[in-house]
């Protein structure tokens, strides 16, 4: 007797829990901490093959050719992997800054723009600890953001006193370049991924 009151009591509580399950599946709106750790882990995994693969041809490039020649490195092999990034994985792959230098991919959206203001107030306020990231789900899109702070091979092209020759292609290539001027540790911009989540 007390054991069939227990089970029925366990049904009720079985589709108790599946209709709010079926009620959060529907709205897709409630993600579980767990959900957004795996999205977390996927942006990161991708940060780094985009970080990892752009940093080596960039020194290759300086390395061999010199820093004129990186920066036509630059300008086709950074959006080449962002875009071979997207279209391998499904997420938009993006580099952001607040003083862009390529303004058609890297001027950011009103999400981007506050967390590389948060960036900024954290690397000044408390210089350079650990790596400065956010990971947020924003009208039913997880965004994770990871800064790029300022390292010493930067400075060439993102410094101050930039070789003449080197200004003179960055100024040719991108006549609205903003992204001089900083100094070391300061962040450049932040590498900006997205996934849609409906
Ligand atoms: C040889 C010159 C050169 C060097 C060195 C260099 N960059 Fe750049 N950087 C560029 C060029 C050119 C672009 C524009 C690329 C494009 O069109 O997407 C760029 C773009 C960027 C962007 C994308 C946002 C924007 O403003 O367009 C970030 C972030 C960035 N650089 C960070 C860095 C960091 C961090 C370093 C050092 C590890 C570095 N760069 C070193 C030339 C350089």
């Amino acid at each position: 007797m007390n054991r069939s009151i227990f089970i029925r009591h366990t049904s009720i509580i079985t589709l108790f829990s599946l209709g709010l399950l079926g009620v959060q599946g529907c709205s897709a709106k409630l993600y579980s901490p767990d959900d957004k750790l795996a999205l977390e882990t996927e942006a990161q995994t991708i940060t780094q093959r985009f970080g990892g693969t752009l940093k080596p041809k960039l020194k290759a490039a300086i390395q061999s050719g010199g820093l004129v020649h990186a920066v036509d490195i630059c300008a086709v092999e950074a959006p080449a992997i962002a875009k071979a990034l997207s279209a391998e994985t499904g997420w938009e792959v993006k580099r952001v800054s607040l003083q862009p230098r390529n303004i058609d991919t890297a001027t950011p959206d009103e999400h981007e723009r506050s967390t590389l203001a948060w960036f900024a107030e954290q690397q000044s306020t408390q210089g350079e600890a650990a790596v400065l990231k956010s990971s947020q789900i924003v009208n039913n899109t997880y965004r994770y953001m990871q800064a790029q702070p300022v390292e010493g091979v930067c400075l060439n092209c993102h410094g101050t006193n930039i070789n003449p020759a080197v200004q003179s292609i960055i100024n040719t290539t991108y006549p609205s370049d903003m992204a001089t001027g900083y100094q070391l540790g300061q962040i450049r911009g932040a590498f900006s991924l997205a996934k849609s989540l409906e």
